[in-house]
Parts: structure tokens; C-alpha cells; sequence
């Protein structure tokens, strides 16, 4: 009898072994004003972040025990070094699940780029395994959960449009603008981003970018004018630092681009373009010397884009 059970247990186990496949967005930072150093070492920030259609593909496969990375990126880690490890380790843990998953990686997103390729990975990776068992974990647990693995994390969450203060995991949603063109230049450059912070001198800030006045025009959702008002206060670190940052934005304005910003703590430029075709003349120009070259959109939230969240 006993044997018949168990046969017919892992029989089941394995029949229902689940499958899931998420994308994990990339964003940009189209204002990025820091206001301050915090007593936790981190910094107080007032930041506009937006989804773009630049994604990794991620699959969940459910497996006895043990968590295990496959990708065929050399980019990144496959161990516990990985944000996408750390967010299954806490998934699992949180939930007290005796399961394993296994996870593969399809790297889009460049690494180490000021794109959040990694919080997106994790942030994924806390969607996809709420959704593989079907558990009834809140937004609330789900964002405490993200807020832990990293200052991105929440947004990567969220998606579309945000105003993000604290740390970064404070959001206010913003209304999205239409899907706007854009070109995404990744130089062949790695920056951390504990360095750019390291490095920041908050006394030596002489232009801040004005959120309201970003806000405004992103609810007209007019191109020009969202490209008038990017501005990103971590370009004082890294411009400096890299030369090479300020030709390559000269040269993408010269090329059509309306406006050209380094998202998060860089080194990624992105620049806006009236069109499709505008954003390619750019990256056809670029490509050959640049790491990756991406002529992609904004987004709206995952609700608004194919309701995956299911908010
Ligand atoms: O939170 P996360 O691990 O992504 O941050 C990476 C590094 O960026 C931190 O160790 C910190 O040096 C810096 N950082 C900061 N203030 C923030 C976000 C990040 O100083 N609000």
C-alpha cells in the first residue's frame, strides 16, 4: 500500500512539474536628482523611471531542491552572487517551500549598465514564482521582498512610469507617455554603480533636473518636450571621469537625437527621436563602435502593456 502511494506521488510530481516564461524589463531614468547622503549610506533620491521595450526572457522550471542559474551570458553570475538567485533564496525561504527551481537566464539587457538588468531579473523572478505555485503572496509582501534585494528592485516590479524617492523604492505612479522612440547606446564600458555614488560631490551639483516639470510633460506625452527636460545629476561623475560619455552624446544630438541622457549610473546614453527611423540613422552610425546599440520604446506598466501582473 505504502509503495503504491509513494509511486503514485512521484508519478504526480513529476507530471505537474511546472513551467513558466517572464520577461524582465529594462528601464531608463529620464530625471535622476539625488538630494542628499542618508545615515544608511545610501542616498535620498528623486528619480523618474521608465519601462522600456528591451527585455531578458526568463523561465522557472520547478526541480526537487536547490536553486540553479543557466544562461548562456559570460556576463553574469550563476551563483548566489546572482539578484536572481538572492530573489529565489528569498522567495522560497520567505515562503518556507522545501521546492527548488531552476532558472534560465536569456540575457538581453547589458550588464552593469545603468539599465537594471539584474533587479529586473530579480524582480521577475519574484513574479515568476508567485505565479509557477499560485501562491497568495500580497504586493506589499512581494515589494518588502524587493526592497531588500536592491534599490531597483520595487520599480522593476512595478513598471511603467514612476517617480521613485528614498532609496529608490518609494513610487509614485505617473501617467506613461504614448510608446516613445529612443536609441540605447551601451558603450564599451563597465561602471559600478557604488563608485559613481562614492564619487558623487553633492556640493559640485550646479544643474538639477525639475521633476515637475517632467512630470507635466509626460502627461502631455510630447516628445520634444519630455527630451527638453532629462537630466541626471550623475552625469557629474561620470562625464568627468569618461570623456568618451560627452562625444558620444554630442555626436547622437548631432545625428537627430532631440535630447541624450545616461540612464541610472550609466554608462547607457539613450536619446529620444521623433521616429522609428530617426532612432536607426543613430544606431547604424554608432554600432560599429559600441558594445550594444538598441532602437526600442518606452512602455506602460506590465498591467497596461498584457496585464501580467495581474494588479
Ligand atoms: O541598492 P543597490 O544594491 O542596487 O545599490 C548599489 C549601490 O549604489 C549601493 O551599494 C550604494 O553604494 C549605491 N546607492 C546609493 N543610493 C541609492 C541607491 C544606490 O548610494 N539610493
Amino acid at each position: 500500500m505504502a509503495n503504491k502511494y509513494l509511486n503514485t506521488y512521484v508519478r504526480s510530481t513529476v507530471y505537474f512539474m511546472q513551467e513558466l516564461k517572464i520577461k524582465a524589463y529594462a528601464k531608463i531614468n529620464l530625471t535622476l536628482d539625488v538630494l542628499g547622503k542618508r545615515s544608511d549610506g545610501y542616498h535620498e533620491l528623486a528619480t523618474i523611471m521608465q519601462t522600456i521595450d528591451l527585455a531578458d526572457v526568463l523561465t522557472f522550471k520547478e526541480k526537487e531542491r536547490g536553486i540553479s542559474i543557466v544562461t548562456s551570458s559570460m556576463d553574469i553570475p550563476t551563483d548566489e552572487k546572482n539578484l536572481a538567485y538572492q530573489a529565489a533564496q528569498l522567495f522560497l525561504e520567505k515562503n518556507q517551500l522545501a521546492t527548488g527551481v531552476e532558472i534560465t537566464l536569456e540575457k538581453q539587457i547589458p550588464v552593469m549598465a545603468g539599465l537594471a538588468g539584474g533587479s529586473s531579473d530579480a524582480a521577475a523572478t519574484l513574479l515568476g514564482l508567485k505565479k509557477l505555485w499560485d501562491l497568495p503572496v500580497s504586493q506589499e509582501e512581494l515589494w518588502q521582498m524587493a526592497v531588500q534585494l536592491g534599490s531597483d528592485v520595487a520599480f522593476c516590479l512595478k513598471g511603467g512610469t514612476c517617480l521613485a524617492q528614498g532609496r529608490g523604492e518609494i513610487l509614485t505612479p505617473l501617467l506613461s507617455p504614448p510608446p516613445l522612440w529612443l536609441v540605447v547606446v551601451k558603450p564599451k564600458l563597465a561602471v559600478s554603480t557604488a563608485w559613481v555614488y562614492q564619487n558623487l560631490d553633492l556640493l559640485n551639483i550646479q544643474e538639477r533636473p525639475d521633476n515637475e516639470v517632467m512630470i507635466r510633460a509626460l502627461a502631455k506625452g510630447e516628445v520634444e518636450e519630455i527630451a527638453g527636460c532629462l537630466g541626471n545629476v550623475l552625469e557629474t561623475v561620470t562625464l568627468p571621469s569618461y570623456p568618451i560619455l560627452g562625444e558620444i552624446k554630442e555626436r547622437m544630438k548631432a545625428l537627430g537625437a532631440l535630447g541624450v541622457l545616461m540612464s541610472g549610473s550609466g554608462p547607457t546614453l539613450f536619446g529620444f527621436t521623433a521616429s522609428q527611423g530617426e532612432a536607426e540613422i543613430i544606431a547604424r552610425a554608432l554600432e560599429g563602435e559600441m558594445e550594444r546599440v538598441f532602437v526600442t520604446t518606452t512602455l506602460g506598466s506590465r498591467k497596461e502593456v498584457n496585464g501580467e501582473r495581474g494588479e
